[in-house]
């Protein structure tokens, strides 16, 4: 069971209970900048280990050199310090570190099918520098093996603690801001009508779709520190929402949205989730919840709820209005024919599968040739 604690302060205490004298640090290159720095590097433990040797959407060859610096130093915690991709490269050490199959164990088709791993055996810590991902709460990590972006999901991933402290979103870059927002309210709403929703994963679904709507014009325009906490904590609940009810079609088409056309994560799920919340609409005859079509029809009622918005159709007009807000546009393409071929073709299964309404491969070829534009 995972606990949740607010802010850094809590640290030297989560260190002792655990009985950390060594302890190994994943930090990304934000680190330097970060207002904890010090307090992490005062943390009253024997010996540090620093591992920040990796890219934002960390590659399998980064992740084990890391996992050969983790045997190596004989370290008794964890902690990672900075965004999903941090947070996602600890997850991958630990399991490999923990695995018998040791570096082989983050390649994704061995884990879901073979790992059981006992995650208590090393301690893990996560503090989120972003608001997006909620990557400190669930049990996934995600990293590129062999040039695709895949998923590695076991329970001995998810951290033990996670340290919500939400001045460190002081430095984050606007645009960081919004990109990883976006990702936390697709989380939300996308969890929220996923197949495999429970009434759990929708509370915390509208947890996270609330307090961003509520909040994110104050954190986006105003840098309040208020709201700023308020986006942490929805960040985090998507993370949690997710971590039962998974991602769907938005999650699923956007992966090649970020590799081809180098736009960040939440950025290509954003500018995915309208086009395909529209077309499931038209077509509430396909719905693929057993729980039917009136299940479906109520639950995007309950997210434009959510959104403070009447019905559906204005739950996404609000959205793409936000977008716009932002100045978050969408991916323009030299190349759209060829574009569309190749994006269509790189869609996630696993994640589309979780998604309420069937898209068959010509509709997920139209809805990219909405959401790329022309140059
Ligand atoms: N494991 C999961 O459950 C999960 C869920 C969603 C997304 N992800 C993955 O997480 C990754 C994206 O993570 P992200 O959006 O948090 O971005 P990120 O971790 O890739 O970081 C983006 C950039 O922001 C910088 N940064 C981070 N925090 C900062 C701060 N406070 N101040 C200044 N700079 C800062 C980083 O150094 C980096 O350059 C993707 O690979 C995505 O697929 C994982």
């Amino acid at each position: 069971m995972q606990r949740i604690l607010n802010g850094i302060a809590s640290l030297p205490e989560i260190l002792d209970e655990v009985g950390c004298q060594k302890l190994f640090l994943v930090i990304d290159s934000s680190f330097p900048f970060l207002n904890i720095k010090d307090a992490i590097e005062s943390l009253p433990v024997e010996e540090k280990v620093t591992f920040s040797d990796f890219t934002p959407n960390p590659l399998y060859e980064q992740v084990c050199k890391g996992i050969d610096l983790l045997k190596a130093s004989n370290s008794d915690a964890i902690l990672a310090v900075g965004g999903g991709s941090a947070i996602d490269v600890a997850k991958c050490i630990k399991l490999a570190v923990l695995a018998q199959e040791g570096n082989a164990a983050v390649i994704p088709p061995l884990v879901s099918q073979i790992l059981h791993i006992d995650g208590s055996r090393i301690p893990f810590i996560a503090i989120p520098t972003t608001a997006g991902t909620g990557s400190e709460s669930t049990h996934n990590a995600v990293m590129y093996y062999e040039g695709v972006k895949q998923t590695v999901t076991n329970d001995g991933v998810l951290p033990d603690y996670a340290v919500l402290e939400p001045s460190v979103l002081k430095t984050l870059p606007l645009y960081q801001k919004k990109c990883t927002m976006m990702d936390a309210l697709c989380q939300g709403i996308e969890s929220w009508w996923s197949v495999n929703s429970t009434d759990e994963s929708k509370e915390y679904s509208r947890k996270a779709v609330e307090l961003i709507m509520t909040n994110w014009r104050k954190y986006i325009f105003d840098n309040d520190d208020e709201a700023a906490a308020q986006i942490m904590l929805a960040a985090n609940y998507g993370g949690r929402a997710i971590n039962i009810a998974q991602t769907t079609a938005a999650h699923a088409m956007s992966y090649k949205i970020t590799s081809l056309y180098k736009i960040p994560h939440g950025h290509a799920v954003a500018v995915c989730l309208p086009e395909i919340w529209d077309y499931m609409i038209d077509h509430m005859d396909q719905v693929k919840d057993s729980r039917g079509q009136m299940y479906l029809a109520r639950t995007f009622m309950d997210i434009a709820d959510a959104m403070d918005s009447g019905n559906a159709r204005i739950a996404i007009s609000s959205f793409r209005q936000m977008m716009l807000d932002m100045g978050l546009s969408n991916p323009v393409s030299e190349n759209k024919e060829e574009d569309i071929l190749v994006l269509s073709q790189s869609v996630n299964p696993v994640r589309l599968k979780n998604n309420p309404i069937g898209l068959r491969e010509e509709v997920i070829r139209e809805l990219y040739s909405i959401i790329v534009k022309y140059n």
